[in-house]
C-alpha cells in the first residue's frame, strides 16, 4: 500500500482527480469490511483506487468503467505493475451509455465519475447493485455548494441541483440506507436492504 500512496501523491502533484485522502480511507474500511466479491467503480482514471480496493479484499474482481483512452492505458499498466491485472475488466466509454446496458449484478459499486450524472446514473446502478449491497460516492457535497456551505456559483448550479436530487432519491428510499459524511467533498454510503 506505501506505493499506492506515493503513486496517489504523484497523480494529485499531476492534478490527476484522485479521491481525497480521508475519502479513500473511508473507502478502504468500507471494502475491507464488506469484502465484496464483485466491484464496480464508474471513473476509473488512473486505476489507484481500484488496486487498493482489491488488495484489501483478496477475493474481489473489479469492473471498470473510463471514458479516457489514455487514462484506461496508464490504469492498465498500473494493474499489470500491482499483480491485479487478471482480476479487472475495463469497459471503455461513457458511462452514461454503458450503464444501461449493464445486466451483471455488484455487491459494491464506486461512483466517482462526472458530477453532473450522478442523479441520471442512479437507476440503472440501483438496478446493477444487489441486495445487501453497498453504493459509495464520492463528491456528493460538491465543494460545500450541497446542502448550503458555500454559495453556488452560477455555473454550477446545475451539478449542484443534480447532486441533490441523487441524495434525495437516496435518502427517501425505505429499501435503502444511507450516511452522507461531511468529510472533503462529501461522501454518501448506502446499503440496499
Ligand atoms: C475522479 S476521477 C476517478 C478517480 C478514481 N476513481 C480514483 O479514485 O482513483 C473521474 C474519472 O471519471 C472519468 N470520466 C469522466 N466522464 C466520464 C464518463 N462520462 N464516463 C466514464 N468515465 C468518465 C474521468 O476521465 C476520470 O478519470
Amino acid at each position: 500500500m506505501e506505493r499506492i500512496y506515493a503513486l496517489r501523491k504523484a497523480a494529485k502533484d499531476l492534478g490527476e482527480p484522485v479521491i481525497r485522502d480521508a475519502s479513500f480511507g473511508l473507502l478502504l474500511k468500507t471494502v475491507r469490511e464488506k469484502q465484496p466479491k464483485k466491484i464496480l467503480e464508474i471513473g476509473v482514471n488512473v486505476g489507484l483506487s481500484g488496486i487498493a480496493m482489491l488488495l484489501n479484499s483478496p477475493d474481489s474482481r473489479l469492473t471498470g468503467i473510463e471514458i479516457s483512452e489514455e487514462k484506461i492505458e496508464a490504469a492498465r499498466k498500473n494493474y499489470e505493475t500491482f499483480g491485479v491485472k487478471d482480476r479487472v475488466r475495463i469497459l471503455s466509454g461513457d458511462a452514461s451509455e454503458i450503464l444501461p446496458l449493464i445486466t451483471a449484478k455488484y455487491d459494491f459499486i464506486f461512483l466517482d465519475g462526472p458530477k453532473g450524472h450522478y442523479f441520471e446514473y442512479l437507476p440503472h446502478i440501483l438496478s446493477a447493485l444487489d441486495k445487501g449491497g453497498i453504493l459509495f460516492a464520492d463528491n456528493v457535497l460538491f465543494r460545500g455548494y450541497v446542502g448550503g456551505k458555500v454559495k453556488v456559483p452560477h455555473r454550477h448550479a446545475t451539478i449542484k441541483h443534480g447532486m441533490e436530487n441523487f441524495l434525495k432519491a437516496l435518502t427517501s428510499d425505505k429499501d435503502l440506507k444511507t450516511v452522507v459524511y461531511d468529510i472533503e467533498d462529501g461522501v454518501s454510503v448506502t446499503e440496499k436492504l
